[in-house]
This record gives structure tokens, C-alpha cells and sequence, in this order.
């Protein structure tokens, strides 16, 4: 593993490299302490590169046990090897040559799962970002592209499955029982884009035929007996084929698809070309298993994954600075899949809340960074919320500000200029300027420039002059490194609303450009006049969340109100109604500081009733509009001084209050949303099962409420309402006898199913107040625990220290210490999750004094540490700074 070595890698360094490695040629004799690995690289020499440049090439803990050029074995004195690094000191004179490497790896030891390592028996590869060298020494940088051949060879009983990147070309049987494979991939490719399996796996077979009528293979391994699980996915991965035909008439280009689903694993999934690896989270589902959630979160990765096919792998980027390049793109394509699949509206809001969960707090805090930073210690801690959120909506506004025609004429000229190559973000912008004449200057802040801007709008109307007026002023707030702004093009969506939800019209607009429903605002400041308005409308600002900024409206609450009924635009009607909860809860939050209990205004109860009740709304829409803003959405609206307490007890007061007030309407629909037919993962049955949850969530709070969630609980016929019901017991009647047996009942159940026990893990985790530390604390030692597989450490450690505001944030600071010390803990084998979860910690500085103290003792502890790993250290150190 490396240590940290302090170097800053920044963008401005680059420079293309010295070599070319035209040709990959590898061979891998299995085994899981000792494997060989030969690899036969055609390398050439770049022109104009003098012929005694030393070919320096990657390495990362590797032993080198032979190197050859051109059929020769080198002297001692001719190259340089250290476990990171090989320096052929004096290359040949010839501008190409082949260098022949072997190495010996031993996967069965590899914790930190990247590079080649073993999982349940199975041999995979993880090699984004920089985990390619773990395996052999090589010029491990995306702008190397090359075509790679692949041999693998195996005992056939161990690993009767031997599978990598392109077409299958060749296999056979060999002496003592061992067996082999080979695999062509005919595109160029990065080294990170390599893949490699072998095992005996389970598979799910089927076919898609492309648009020009080319047949693909596709298959779905799995852990032999869960073939069954797999349907989903496969489901998933052949609508996925499709709408890439469809929306980017993009088509897939191999004979075969496989993707290989593996029970440890630090990301979501990955997309090796042609081999695509998946935590197996994201594969298995049935309804007895997984929840609603899981099916929509298998969709939109196994689409994300096989988009990456022609944004990521096709087209790469020159360097890890260009991240978003593939990945904010990525998400913007999957993004809009789910939203074609499943209901725009919704989708749009649950992005929405994700990207203000996430991305907000990112970029508020210690962490930010712009959607392509320029320096980074671990690329690895740049997978980040900015580059993939953030990275999605910059590319969602440059579709806003061009136009749909136009923005689908910039990305056929990205696949036509670019295929094959490496890109970078001043490639993408270029052309889209190029393919609409727009020059995008300023908006190419978005990609360089940190921070969440702030809109401040205000409004008047002039009824005699039938004037209506915006003043909107745009602010950017200082970022780590970034003190002074500079101004942005923010395109903000917006609606004039007049009686009954109807747009009003207007003569003419001056003081900003308005086109197609958006304000381009550019300046810092702008009077946007409206002419031949005669009532005063109510305004609807970024609508549709053109633009991931934050508004700071004056409004009055009547209008607030007439939008949260009335608004034409679904994702603006819910804003208003979110906000009218915001500032509720926030009002409650100071009323619990000042020793009152909170009162509500009936208006808003009564609203939410009406909202939950509305057969005009899709079921999924209500519930969202009813799940009240998080404890940590609060925290974040508040800003400083956070009591993690004071703010649960607002918030179960205004849960409370709705509950009450909405008591039979509630219970009525409840009982007529009741599953009858079979099972459906379906977008409109999962939103029936989400609104019914919900006002399960409401209804739990009234007399004899955990005996209804205990039915509810018992009665369940699929994941989604046994995982909501033990979840409303768990934390709303934690320790009563109801929520003991449902948690001992889950657990007797599903044991021995990984995957589902970290529902329970979960559950557990997240449990408000003061005593889950301890909970979570023992939890570690149960059977089905264990700090070396992710998803479990994520379950538990992940779910208490990022979703659990007052059990985490324990006033005495216990909740930091536990945290302290278990990150250290995983640290020691997997640095790479360990430093993602040291980012819960990344808001400390908006907590009151005495839990702010708590805090830094428990980073400064981390700090302290021994042989830190580059990935922990850099995190904590910025979190700190
Ligand atoms: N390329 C990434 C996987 C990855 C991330 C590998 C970081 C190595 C380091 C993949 O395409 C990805 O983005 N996966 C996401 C899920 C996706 C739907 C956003 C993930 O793994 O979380
Ligand atoms: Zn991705």
C-alpha cells in the first residue's frame, strides 16, 4: 500500500508522456497467494523524444522477478526497480521495442481491493484509478491508450470461469487439470479500463440486437444459485442498450456484455469495457429482498456503467483532473434514463434532494473543490459528489441554455471529433460552441470555479404602470484556496403565475436576455422588468432546478403557499411546499432553544393533508412532498451552531402535528393503498408503496401506532413495506416490545443473506438518540459483521456517522471517539473506504462550540496516527485546515 508521500499532482504539470505503449499483451497463471503475471508491452519512443529518455513506468508494491527488451534480459545496471516504480534507465535506440515484465502478485492478500484480489473465491480487478500498477508496472495514466490481449490460465475446478475485456478468440484445455482463456479487445483503451475474473460463477444469459442489427451476447455472472436475482438487472441492461440508440444514437460495439456481479467491492460498480464489475448490491434483487429503492438504484447503475461505453471508455479523459468529463456526463445520461423509465417529476425531485444532501454540504465545507479541480494529493478522494452531481447539472444547463436540438448537435460532435481519443473539458465545451455558435466563456466557470452561488430576488409590481420587477443579485461565497469569485451565467428558470396556476403573459422584457422561460443572469446584479403585467403574479424562481444554486427570496407566504398548490412546474409546486416545512421547522428549532414547544400553523398541516389526498398527483410525488426536510437538511438551512437535538424534537413536533391534524384522512387512504395483485417493481407500484409508507411514518406516532407498524410489519408480502415498517418501529418506538420482536424476527429470517442484513445493519444504525453508540459498538461484533467487506462497514459505520444526527453527534462526543477509532481500523486494510467515511465529519465546523471541540479531538486523533494512508491523511488534514 502506499504511504503518503506530501506530492501534489496539479494540472498544470501535465505534459504527455515520453512513451506510447501501442500493444498490451497479457498472461496470467492463477494462484491465489503467488500469481505470475508476463506482460509484453509494445512501446514506442514519441517523436522528438531524444532516444536516452529513460522510460519510467508505475508501480505499486510489486515485485519484479524478470524484464527483457526485444528477446534480451536486462543487466542490473540497466534499469531501476522499486515497488513503485520501474526505470528502464537506457532504452534501446529503435524508436519501438517490446519490453517483456513479469511480477508476482498475491491476490488472496490484496484488502484494499484494488488491483487483482479475491472475493468469496473469485479472482476480480478493480483498477480505476491507479490501480492497474498493483498488478504489473506500466505507464498507469488515461491518456495511455492501448489494445490489450489478454491470456488467463487456471485450475479448471477453481475457475472454470476465466473472462476479460473485448471478444472471447481463444480457450483449451492444459496439463495437471489447469485450463486457459484468451481475449482480444480491439479497442484502444486506458489502462484503468482493464478487467479480469475467474471463478465459478452463475450465469444469466441473453441477447440484444442493435439498431443496425448486429447480435451481442450479454451476460450476468453471479454467485452460483442467485441466477434468479439477476433478472432484474438483465431487464435493466437491455432497456439501457436501447435508450442509448434512442436518445444518443450511441450503439454498443462488442459481440459480448458481461457483467460480473462480486460481494466485495469499495464503489458501486465499474465499467471495464466490455466487462463491467458490480458490487452485487447492485445486481440481485427480487421483492422478498430488496426494496423499491434497491430496484430503481440497480436501473440507474447498470445504465450508468454501460453509458460509460461511449462517455468514459470511447472517449476518455487526458487525465484525472477531466474526472467529470466521463463521470458528471455519465450521470447526466443516467440521470435522464431513469427520468425517460420512470416519472420525470419525481425523479427530478429525488436528484434535487440528493444533490442538496451531498453536493451542498461539499461544497459549503472544508472539502470543495471545483467540478474539475486542479490539484488533488488522491485522486481517489476526487470521486466526489461535486464531480458527479455537480458535473451532471453543469451539463443539464449547457442543454437549458442551448436548447435540446442543439445540445444533441454538440454531442454528436463530441462522439465524431473525439472518438478514440483522450479529451479534456475545454474538448467538450468546444464543441458545443462549435455546434451552436454560442460563445461559453463565462458558463465555463461552473467547471473551474467552487462554491454553491447564491441568487438574492426580490420583487414589486406596479399596477399603474403594470410593471412587474426582479432584482436579482448574484454572489458566490469564498471556498478554501478561492477567496475571490468571479461571476457566473446562471440559467434560472422561472414562471410568472397568475389565478388558478395560469402563466401570465407579458408585453416585453428588459435588463437581463429571457428566452424560452430562463433568465441568463451574468452580471452581479439585474432589474429584470416586466411590461404590460397588470395583476401582481406569484414568482416561480428556478424551476425545474435549472441551476444548482441557493435562493435567498423574499416572498410572502401567501404566494409561498399559491405556489405549493398551484405551480404548473411539478418540481417548483414541490419547492414551495418543501420551503414552507423548512421554515416551520426552523422557526420550531429556535421556539425548542427558547424552552417552548413548537406550535404549527394549521394552514400548513392542513395542506400537507390536501397535498397527500390530491388523485391528481402521482402517488410517488406525494410521498416525496411529505417526507419532511432531513435533520441534517435543517442543520445545513440553519448553518451554524447545530444542536443535532433541539433539531429532531422540531422536527418530530411538526411530524406530530401533521400526524394529528391528518389523523382519518391519513388512516383512509392508508387502508385504500393497500397492495392487492402480485408484486410489481414498477415506478407507479413502487410510488403506491411509498405513500403508503409514508403515512405509515405519520400514523406510527399515534396511539397504538407501533402496533399498527408492527402489522404493518407483519403482514408485509415484500421488502420495501418490511424494511419501512421495522424502520418506523426501530426509530419511532425504539426499545418498546413491538420493535425488539420485529428486529429478532428480521434477523432470524435473513441471517445468513448478506445483503439484506445490512438493511438490518442499517436500520440499527440509525436509530436517534443517544444510545445507538453503544448499539452500533456491539453490532460489530456480530457474525454477519465484518470490517473487511464495504458494504457491511458502510451499513453500520457509514450509516451511523452520515445519517444519524444525534446519535453521531452524542454531546459527549463518544459517537466521534467510536468513529475515530473505527475508521482507523478499516484504514488498516482499505484506506480508500476508510477515507470516505472520514468525510462524515467534513461539517464539524457548523456545530455548537462544545460538540465543535468533540469533533476536532476525534480528527486530530486520526491524525496522530502511524503510516497514515495517502487517502486518509489527505482527507483529514483538509477537513481540519
Ligand atoms: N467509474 C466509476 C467507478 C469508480 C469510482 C471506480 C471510483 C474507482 C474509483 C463508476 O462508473 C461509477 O461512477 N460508479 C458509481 C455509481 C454511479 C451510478 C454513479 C459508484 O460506484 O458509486
Ligand atoms: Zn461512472
Amino acid at each position: 500500500m502506499r504511504t503518503d508521500t506530501g506530492h501534489v499532482f496539479k494540472l498544470e504539470d501535465y505534459r504527455p508522456s515520453d512513451y506510447l505503449i501501442l500493444q498490451t499483451s497479457l498472461v496470467f497463471r492463477l494462484s491465489p497467494e503467488a500469481t505470475r503475471v508476463i506482460a509484453t508491452l509494445t512501446i514506442e519512443r514519441r517523436e522528438g523524444v531524444a532516444a536516452s529518455a529513460p522510460l519510467v513506468l508505475d508501480g505499486d508494491g510489486l515485485t519484479l522477478l524478470g524484464i527483457a527488451i526485444d528477446g534480451r534480459d536486462l543487466q542490473p545496471q540497466d534499469y531501476a526497480a522499486t515497488p513503485d516504480e520501474l526505470a528502464v534507465l537506457k532504452p534501446p535506440a529503435a524508436s519501438r521495442f517490446e519490453l517483456v515484465l513479469e511480477t508476482e502478485i498475491a491476490p488472496a492478500r490484496n484488502e484494499a481491493l484494488m488491483g487483482l484480489y479475491r472475493s468469496s473465491n473469485v479472482y476480480c480487478t478493480q483498477c480505476e484509478a491507479e490501480g492497474f500498477r498493483r498488478i504489473t508496472y506500466f505507464l498507469d495514466r488515461p491518456d495511455i491508450l492501448s489494445i490489450y490481449t489478454v491470456r488467463i490460465e487456471a485450475p479448471h475446478n477453481e475457475a472454470p470461469l476465466l473472462l476479460s475485456n473485448g471478444n472471447p478468440v481463444d480457450s483449451g484445455a492444459l496439463a495437471d487439470g489447469w485450463h486457459y482463456a484468451v481475449w482480444h479487445d480491439p479497442f484502444p483503451k486506458p489502462s484503468y479500463l482493464f478487467a479480469l475474473v475467474a471463478g465459478a460463477l452463475g450465469k444469466v444469459a441473453d441477447s440484444f440486437t442493435t439498431l443496425s442489427g448486429r447480435t451481442v451476447e450479454l451476460g450476468i455472472y453471479v454467485e452460483p444459485g442467485k441466477e434468479r436475482l439477476a433478472g432484474y438487472a438483465m431487464d435493466a441492461l437491455k432497456r439501457s442498450m436501447k435508450w442509448d440508440e434512442e436518445a444518443f444514437g450511441r450503439e454498443y460495439d462488442l459481440d459480448v456484455f458481461n457483467i460480473v456481479a462480486v460481494s466485495d467491492f469499495n464503489m458501486g460498480a465499474m465499467e471495464n469495457k466490455g466487462l463491467n464489475i458490480f458490487n452485487d448490491k447492485y445486481v440481485l434483487a427480487d421483492e422478498e429482498t430488496a426494496t423499491d429503492a434497491d430496484f430503481a438504484n440497480i436501473e440507474a447503475i447498470i445504465a450508468h456503467e454501460y453509458f460509460h461505453n461511449w462517455t468514459g471508455n470511447r472517449i476518455t479523459c487526458r487525465d484525472w483532473f477531466q474526472l467529470c468529463l466521463k463521470e458528471g456526463l455519465t450521470v447526466y445520461r443516467d440521470h435522464e434514463f431513469s427520468a425517460d423509465q420512470r416519472s420525470r417529476a419525481v425523479k427530478r425531485i429525488a436528484e434535487v434532494r440528493t444533490l442538496r444532501a451531498h453536493q451542498f454540504p461539499e461544497d459549503q465545507g472544508p472539502l470543495a473543490h471545483p467540478v474539475r479541480p486542479r490539484r488533488y494529493r488522491e485522486i481517489n478522494n476526487f470521486y466526489t459528489a461535486t464531480v458527479y452531481e455537480k458535473g451532471s447539472e453543469v451539463v443539464r444547463m449547457i442543454r437549458t441554455i442551448l436548447g435540446a436540438e442543439a445540445f444533441r448537435a454538440g454531442m454528436d460532435l463530441y462522439f465524431e471529433r473525439h472518438d478514440g481519443e483522450a479529451a479534456t473539458i475545454e474538448d467538450f465545451l468546444k464543441v458545443f460552441e462549435d455546434a451552436s455558435g454560442r460563445d461559453l466563456s463565462q458558463f465555463a466557470l461552473w467547471y473551474h470555479q467552487a462554491g454553491t452561488p447564491n441568487l438574492t430576488v426580490s420583487s414589486s409590481h406596479n399596477a399603474r404602470a403594470k410593471e412587474f420587477t426582479l432584482e436579482i443579485e448574484q454572489s458566490v461565497p469564498p471556498t478554501p484556496s478561492e477567496s475571490r469569485k468571479r461571476l457566473m451565467h446562471i440559467p434560472l428558470g422561472f414562471g410568472l403565475v397568475g389565478a388558478g396556476g395560469k402563466p401570465v403573459s407579458y408585453d416585453d422584457v428588459e435588463g437581463a436576455t429571457v428566452d424560452n422561460g430562463v433568465i441568463h443572469i451574468r452580471k452581479r446584479r439585474h432589474v429584470v422588468r416586466f411590461t404590460g403585467v397588470a395583476e401582481r403574479p406569484a414568482v416561480s424562481l428556478n424551476r425545474g432546478f435549472s441551476a444548482p444554486v441557493t435562493l435567498s427570496v423574499e416572498q410572502k407566504t401567501d404566494d409561498q403557499f399559491f405556489l405549493a398548490g398551484h405551480d404548473s412546474d411539478s418540481f417548483s409546486r414541490w419547492q414551495a411546499f418543501n420551503t414552507l416545512l423548512t421554515d416551520a421547522l426552523i422557526a420550531a428549532f429556535r421556539q425548542v432553544l427558547g424552552g417552548k414547544p413548537p406550535a404549527f400553523a394549521q394552514r400548513l398541516t392542513e395542506l400537507a393533508g390536501r397535498i397527500a389526498a390530491d388523485e391528481t398527483l402521482e402517488p410517488a410525488y406525494r410521498a416525496l412532498a411529505l417526507s419532511l426536510p432531513g435533520e441534517a437538511d435543517i442543520a445545513r438551512d440553519i448553518g451554524k451552531g447545530i444542536d443535532p437535538d433541539a433539531i429532531l424534537a422540531a422536527r418530530e413536533a411538526l411530524a406530530l402535528a401533521i400526524a394529528r391534524a391528518n389523523r382519518e384522512n391519513f388512516t383512509g387512504l392508508y387502508e385504500r393503498l393497500a397492495d392487492k395483485g402480485p408484486f410489481s417493481p414498477d415506478a407507479a407500484s413502487a410510488g403506491r408503496r411509498a405513500l403508503r409508507n409514508i403515512l405509515l411514518d405519520y400514523l406510527a406516532l399515534l396511539p397504538e401506532g407501533a402496533a399498527l407498524a408492527a402489522t404493518h410489519f407483519r403482514s408485509a408480502s415484500n421488502m420495501t413495506d418490511r424494511a419501512a415498517a421495522l424502520t418506523v418501529l426501530a426509530h419511532r418506538h425504539a426499545g418498546s416490545a413491538e420493535a425488539q420482536q420485529a428486529l429478532a424476527d428480521f434477523e432470524a429470517k435473513y441471517r445468513n443473506d448478506a445483503l439484506v442484513m445490512d438493511k438490518w445493519f442499517q436500520i440499527q444504525a440509525g436509530v436517534p438518540g443517544s444510545k445507538t453508540v453503544e448499539t452500533v459498538r456491539a453490532l460489530t461484533g456480530h457474525p454477519a459483521f465484518s470490517m473487511a467487506n464495504p458494504n457491511r462497514v458502510r451499513s453500520l459505520i457509514g450509516t451511523f456517522s452520515s445519517a444519524n444526527q444525534t446519535g453521531f453527534h452524542r454531546a459527549d462526543g463518544e459517537g466521534y471517539r467510536f468513529f475515530a477509532e473505527t475508521v482507523l481500523e478499516v484504514e488498516k486494510r482499505n484506506p480508500q473506504v476508510a477515507a470516505r467515511l472520514a468525510t462524515a465529519l467534513r461539517s464539524w465546523r457548523s456545530l455548537e462550540p462544545g460538540r465543535q471541540a468533540k469533533a476536532r479531538e476525534a480528527l486530530l486523533a486520526i491524525a496522530a496516527a502511524q503510516n497514515l494512508s495517502a487517502d486518509l491523511r489527505d482527507i483529514v488534514e483538509r477537513t481540519l485546515a
